[in-house]
């Protein structure tokens, strides 16, 4: 199971990212423009290279940009050139982004196709060769769409299929959906800080901890640190 922030926030990657739970992060220009950061090549490498200090990160997924395929194909080069092991670049599941998709692949290129809405575009990625594609649960749900039974299909297509392509879960609103998710074989999410926030705060759960640590401590284990 692999987990990323969703998240370009200093502060956001401070809290989080040292949990261990992370094996990256995932951006996009809007999250860039919330979070104060610059969209071009310098600051997102810059970027890149800051998200890497935390242990646990080994990915960073940057989205690419441009008014044609080419630029798409050119920005997403340029933004792979950091570290191809480290960077995939996430396209928007358009025609352009998708031939760009497809030269970037054929580059060498890892690849998430993301703003995915509907079951067959992950037939697209695959046909591509992505390798991670991206539904957006919550705005599905918020177009009137079964964001859900998208996102299940999605997973069936892919364990079917002879490809290592992972449907990376994006737009996620609750805990509650990616347990239900992960329980239909679902296995990469991307969650906000606030998901995150979520992921650790059952309150069951806290009062259990305090309930265990008074006790330990009736029963001595501080009296050494105390004494
Ligand atoms: C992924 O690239 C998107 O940032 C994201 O998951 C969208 O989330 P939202 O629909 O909650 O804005």
């Amino acid at each position: 199971l692999c987990l990323f922030l969703d998240s370009a926030s200093e502060e956001e990657w401070a809290k989080w990212l040292p949990s261990g739970i992370f094996a990256g992060v995932t951006t996009n220009p809007i999250i860039l423009e919330r979070d104060g950061r610059e969209c071009n090549v310098a600051a997102l490498t810059e970027l890149a290279r800051q998200a890497l200090e935390y242990d646990a990160v080994q990915e960073f997924q940057v989205q690419t940009w441009g008014e044609s395929s080419d630029e798409m194909w050119k920005n997403g080069i340029a933004l792979a050139k950091y570290d191809p092991d480290v960077i995939v670049v996430k396209v928007p599941a358009t025609f352009d982004g998708i031939k760009a998709a497809n030269a970037l692949v054929a580059d060498g290129i890892r690849v998430t196709l993301t703003a995915a809405y509907a079951s067959h575009q992950a037939v697209l990625a695959a046909a591509v060769g992505a390798n991670y594609v991206a539904p957006y649960l919550g705005r599905m749900n918020d177009a009137g769409r079964d964001g859900f039974g998208t996102i299940v299909e999605m997973q069936k297509t892919a364990d079917k299929l002879d490809s290592d392509m992972r449907i990376l879960v994006a737009s996620v609103r609750n805990v509650a959906d990616i347990a239900k998710l992960a329980a239909e074989g679902c296995d990469t999410f991307t969650i906000s800080a606030k998901v995150a926030e979520d992921m650790f705060a059952d309150p069951l759960t806290q009062q259990a901890a305090i309930d265990f640590d008074a006790a330990a401590e009736r029963i001595g284990a501080y009296a050494e640190e105390k004494a």
